[in-house]
């Protein structure tokens, strides 16, 4: 069997964040998002990975490489402009040949892994296996009608959605699936549907397997879904200090410190929290809860919570920041006395702010 991972796509729901990146490179609880998918496939025993890129490659390649560093193979494959799902799978016909194969949305987080989606497939043999999750807001995906567990109607964001259940970016396909892609025309949004082309399996009276997962889901399309994924992750974090905490300072609950990093003084470190390597923190500064902190970043005073800080940013401030994202090379500085004291921030990379 082999994997899929899509990478592609502009992003554009997380701007300004996704001008400079790709946003499969995010970090959610200090890992590229892409990671995640990348090692779910390897873990269920998957070693021949094609990774689908789009417009924005920054950072992909030079992060996975050949797969080698991650126990597998990688084959990249050029989308060019992103023109759906469906068309990032039927470019990947030659590499894919008469294999059955995993498709992952890179931009997907599943708590429990891929396995027995795979051990599904492997044991009922149906012609497609496809991962549901129970949600309160099903318009904002693509939506499945079950009658007696059997797979009746699949439809991308409806405005009357028929049910709860939201088909979570990993789908399960024997070649069948690229007839089926031959069918379909763009949708309302200019983009060839998977959703589509398994409703054209599903005509065919192909078996489709619908398989409700275990454990959280998340896709990550917008600032707030990354900051819940990170809560998410976090909410595992195995504690762990390879830097240095001065006298003074509290550490309390799961907190991961990096290598060379070092928290002055009178500061509290409210765990979950993850923090680099080669960080300074403090004097004086509260880190909260479900906060994620990249390398090489300095934020000295003030409070910081529920936010992901990405590498070399740069924080002196007496602020409360939460809620918030922050991109790599940021720097922001604040007057001691300035009001309101509270901050809620979407900052792009090489960003400079005064608060
Ligand atoms: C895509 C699929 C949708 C699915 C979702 C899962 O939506 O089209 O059916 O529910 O991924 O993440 P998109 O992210 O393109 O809006």
């Amino acid at each position: 069997m082999k994997g899929l991972l899509l990478a592609g796509g502009h992003g554009t729901r997380l701007r300004p964040l996704t001008y400079t990146g790709n946003k499969h490179m995010l970090p959610i609880a200090n890992k590229p998002i892409i990671l995640y998918g990348l090692e779910h496939l390897r873990n269920s025993g998957i070693r021949d990975i094609g990774i689908i890129l789009g417009p924005i490659k920054e950072g992909v390649k030079e992060l996975i490489g050949d797969g080698s560093e991650f126990g597998v193979k990688v084959t990249y494959i050029e989308q060019g402009e992103p023109k759906g799902i469906a068309h990032a799978v039927s470019i990947s016909k030659d590499f894919v040949g008469d294999e059955p194969f995993v498709t992952y949305l890179g931009d997907n987080l599943l708590k429990d892994g891929i396995d027995s989606l795979v051990e599904d497939f492997e044991k009922n043999k149906p012609e497609t296996v496809i991962a549901l999750s129970k949600v309160k807001n099903p318009q904002r995906f693509g939506v499945v009608e079950l009658r007696d567990g059997e797979v009746i109607k699949l439809v991308e964001k409806p405005k009357e959605p028929k049910s709860d259940l939201a088909l979570v970016g990993v789908y399960l396909f024997k070649p069948s699936i690229f007839d089926a892609i031959d069918k379909i025309k763009p949708s309302w949004r200019n983009e060839l549907e998977i959703t589509d082309a398994i409703q054209k399996l599903v005509d065919s009276g192909y078996k489709i397997h619908a398989h409700i997962v275990s454990g959280w889901w998340k896709d990550t399309g917008r600032p707030e879904d990354l900051l819940e994924a990170n809560r998410l992750v976090l909410t595992d974090l195995e504690p762990l200090n390879l830097g240095e905490v001065e006298e003074g300072s509290v550490i309390q609950g799961d907190v991961q410190i990096g290598r060379g990093t070092i928290i002055h003084s009178g500061c509290c470190i409210r765990g979950p929290v993850v923090i680099g390597e080669n960080c300074e923190i403090g004097p004086k500064t509260y880190i909260g809860p479900y906060t994620s902190i990249g390398n090489s970043v300095m934020i000295r005073g003030g409070e910081i919570e529920y936010s992901i800080v990405m590498s070399e940013t740069k924080i002196i401030c007496e602020k409360r920041i939460t809620d918030s994202l922050i991109s790599r090379n940021v720097t922001i500085v604040s007057a001691d006395d300035s009001i309101p004291k509270s901050q809620k921030l979407i900052v792009g990379d090489r960003s400079s702010l005064s608060l």
